[in-house]
This record gives structure tokens, C-alpha cells and sequence, in this order.
């Protein structure tokens, strides 16, 4: 059987610095995999590779058998791949539904504006309910003609996932969603990225946040330095000797 996701020896090199250095993992499908490791390791350089954002240096990303690497981001979003931002991306001006449907648009043109101004009335038909599916799917729906910028912090989040949902994805990448959420946002986002799971999304998942990593996780990968250090389940992950010792040594975060 062909491997759902594999990263095999990818490496992004910048100047003197191996951001990443010939890493290699494989995601299964159906799961919720996490990418650990202290700040600074590469996970978001890693993200980087995978989405388009960059082309690898060396090394490969393969979806379903398929080298994906150094393809545009729309390119790999039409395959089914695609990320939301460790900060967020938001179209603060544009409502709840416009940002939405900018995500119905991902996949098929890398300029957003034409997403929401340059369609024929099918088009925007048929993306306006894939958007409003998706508002629905993470309970947006009842904010959809606001001004994202109005939105609490845990609805902007939950509207990141909106984005990325209404695209139709496979897989999506998410970079610290849970950043700056308090606990109840929290238990919201867990609950919300166990549904996306459980309706067939792969989901890869940095996060500091130790507890909602361990508690959503079906796999584990860490790394440190750029390179592969440990993969495993949350129980084995939590007590592997040099994932401790990598967190100890220097981070601020501390599982
Ligand atoms: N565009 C870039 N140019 C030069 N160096 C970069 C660039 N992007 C990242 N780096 C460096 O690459 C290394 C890995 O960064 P990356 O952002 O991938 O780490 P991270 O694991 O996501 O960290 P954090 O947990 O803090 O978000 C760091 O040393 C960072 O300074
Ligand atoms: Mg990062």
C-alpha cells in the first residue's frame, strides 16, 4: 500500500543554518499527527516545505506516492494539502463568509481578490455554500456577516480551520492553533479538530501546548536541531528520554 504523507531526507538549508536537516516521517491517514520540538527545531520550516511556501533544498514530500515538493501552494492545495498560519492570516476587513470564501478559492488561483470579486454568479453559488458548510461546520455560521477583525480570538482561530476546511481538504497543517486560547477555547479547539478528524482529514498538528498535544494525538514525531528525534504515541513521546532531555535543555517551553 502507498504511504498516505511521507517527508523522506527533506532538509531547507538558509545560509550556514540546516533549518531542516534530512528529516523523514510518515503520516497516516485518518490521523492527527503532532510535530514537536523546542523552538527553533524546524517545525515550522517543515510546514513551510509541505505547503509550497518553500522549495525544499533536498529531499522529498510525497502524497500518495507523488513528489509534491517544490510545487506552488495552489498546487498543493488542488492535491489536498493545505496549512493555516502560526500567526494569523486573517482578511481582518472582509467578513466571516468572505474570508470563507477565499478558502473555497485556495486551490484553483494564488490571487484571493479574485475569489471574491471575479466569479461568475455558478461559481460564487457553489463556493458560498461550501463556505457556509464550512462556518457551520466549526459554529461560525451565526457570524458570518461580521468583520473578522470584530471576532474573539477563539473565533478567529476556529475561522483559520473555516478557511482551510472549505477548500476540501485532505490534509490540513496547523501551526500552534492554540496559541493565546484560554482553557474553555482550548477545549473548543480539541472538540473542533476531533470532528475535522473524525470527517476523514488528515490533520498535522505543531503545538507547544504539551496537554492538547497528548490528549489529540494519535502519533507523535519530534524533532530537534532540524533533525528527527523521536516519533511514538503521546505515553511514549511523554516519557522518551531524549524528547525530556531536548525540552530541558534551553527551551521555554517545557512538556
Ligand atoms: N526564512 C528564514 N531565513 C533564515 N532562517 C530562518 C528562516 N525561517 C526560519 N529560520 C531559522 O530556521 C530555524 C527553524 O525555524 P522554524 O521557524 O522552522 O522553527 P520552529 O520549530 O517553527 O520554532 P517555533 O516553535 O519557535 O515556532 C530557526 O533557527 C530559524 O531562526
Ligand atoms: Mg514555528
Amino acid at each position: 500500500m502507498t504511504t498516505f504523507l511521507e517527508i523522506r531526507d527533506l532538509t531547507m538549508r538558509f545560509g550556514g543554518l540546516m533549518a531542516v536537516d534530512h528529516l523523514s516521517f510518515t503520516v497516516e491517514h485518518g490521523q492527527i499527527h503532532g510535530l514537536i520540538g523546542p523552538n527553533g527545531a524546524g517545525k515550522t520550516t517543515t510546514f513551510n516545505m509541505i505547503s509550497g511556501f518553500y522549495k525544499p533544498t533536498s529531499g522529498q514530500v510525497l502524497l500518495r506516492g507523488e513528489d509534491i515538493s517544490g510545487l506552488k501552494t495552489h498546487e498543493v492545495a488542488r492535491r489536498g494539502v493545505v496549512r493555516t498560519f502560526q500567526h494569523s492570516t486573517l482578511f481582518a476587513e472582509l467578513t466571516v463568509l468572505e474570508n470563507a470564501l477565499v478558502g473555497t478559492h485556495m486551490p484553483f488561483r494564488p490571487n484571493i481578490f479574485a475569489a471574491i470579486v471575479g466569479w461568475d454568479k455558478e461559481d460564487r453559488i457553489g463556493a458560498e455554500a461550501r463556505a457556509r458548510e464550512a462556518l457551520e461546520f466549526f459554529g461560525l455560521d451565526h457570524l458570518a456577516g461580521e468583520r473578522a477583525g470584530d471576532l474573539s480570538h477563539g473565533h478567529q482561530r476556529a475561522l483559520g480551520m473555516a478557511v482551510a476546511y472549505a477548500s476540501h481538504p485532505d490534509v490540513v497543517l496547523l501551526d500552534e492553533p492554540f496559541t493565546g486560547m484560554n482553557p474553555e477555547e482550548t477545549r473548543r479547539m480539541m472538540g473542533l479538530m476531533r470532528n475535522l478528524r473524525d470527517s476523514g482529514i488528515t490533520i498535522l498538528l505543531v503545538e507547544h501546548d504539551m496537554q492538547a498535544i497528548m490528549g489529540l494525538c494519535d502519533t507523535i514525531t519530534c524533532m530537534s536541531f532540524g533533525k528527527f528525534l523521536a516519533e511514538g504515541g503521546p505515553k511514549e513521546i511523554r516519557n522518551h528520554p531524549a524528547v525530556i532531555e531536548a525540552y530541558l535543555g534551553g527551551a521555554r517551553h517545557v512538556a
